[in-house]
């Protein structure tokens, strides 16, 4: 299948590394001109280093205004991936208020404030549109000691299905992408111990973990006109995980 993205501006979060970085470079690839935010500039150069035609913006999602004025700067854009998130393994009763901010800040009031931000441009513009959210296997199955990080999907997931019937008559799509464990910086500080990966692989149907190209791959479709008929669905990209 063919997917190509020329003339359309697309808006990553996140994209210095892991899951957004490979977002970014596919989009770039498929010929759109690519905006990779992300809170770390040192990062963003190495990106910038190797995809010169990237622009890169720095900005900490956290700060709901700043992230504003950010996301207004570089509009217009037709394509967002809210890609940015974190996690901690914690179990709930050693939930504080501050991890409670730090997590629900970036994955689910960041992602509100990025989204109302790219749909007003697409809206004033009165121009189509498509965004993915980075969701996960945990917004819809529990995982040991990840309460935070399951309750903020859980968010991520009837906010998408939200906007989708809000905006679908404006053509704007919205659809989530629900992965099952990458070995990213983040998947590796979930799942390192061989204690807790082993049960889950053992979970897995088709046997393995993802890959960031597997999920780039569901990005990708879910952006394109060939997913036009496509808007308020999380799309497991799981080995099967969420179906057993
Ligand atoms: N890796 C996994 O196993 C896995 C599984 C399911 C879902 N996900 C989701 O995929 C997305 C990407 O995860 P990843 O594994 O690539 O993580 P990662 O830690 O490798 O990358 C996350 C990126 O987000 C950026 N970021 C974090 N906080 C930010 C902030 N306040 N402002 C701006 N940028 C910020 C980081 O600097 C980093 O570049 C996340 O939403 C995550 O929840 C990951």
């Amino acid at each position: 299948m063919d997917i190509k993205f020329d003339g359309k501006r697309a808006l990553v979060t996140g994209a210095a590394s892991g899951i957004g970085r490979g977002i970014a470079l596919q989009l770039a690839k498929g010929g759109a001109r690519v905006i990779a935010l992300d809170v770390s500039e040192d990062q963003l150069i190495k990106l910038k280093e190797e995809i010169p035609s990237l622009e890169t913006v720095a900005v900490d999602l956290s700060d709901w205004k700043a992230t504003q004025e950010t996301v207004k700067s570089v509009c217009p854009i037709d394509l967002l991936v809210n890609n940015a998130g974190l996690g901690e393994i914690l179990a709930l009763t050693q939930v504080t208020e501050e991890n409670y901010n730090k997590i629900f800040n970036v994955n689910v009031k960041a992602l509100i404030n990025v989204t109302k931000v790219v749909v007003e441009d697409l809206l004033n513009r009165e121009s189509p549109g498509a965004i993915v959210n980075i969701s996960s296997q945990a917004s819809q199955a529990a995982l040991p000691n990840h309460t935070l990080y399951c309750a903020s999907k859980a968010a991520v997931d009837g906010f998408t299905r939200a906007v989708a019937m809000d905006y679908g008559p404006k053509k704007i799509r919205i659809n989530a992408v629900n992965p099952t464990v990458v070995m990213t910086e983040l998947g590796r500080r979930f799942w390192s111990d061989p204690a807790l990966s082993q049960p889950m692989l053992a979970k897995i149907p088709l046997g393995r973990f993802g890959e960031i190209s597997d999920v780039v791959a569901a990005v990708l479709f879910l952006l394109s006109d060939h997913a036009s008929l496509i808007t308020g669905i999380c799309f497991p990209v799981d080995g099967g995980f969420l179906a057993c």
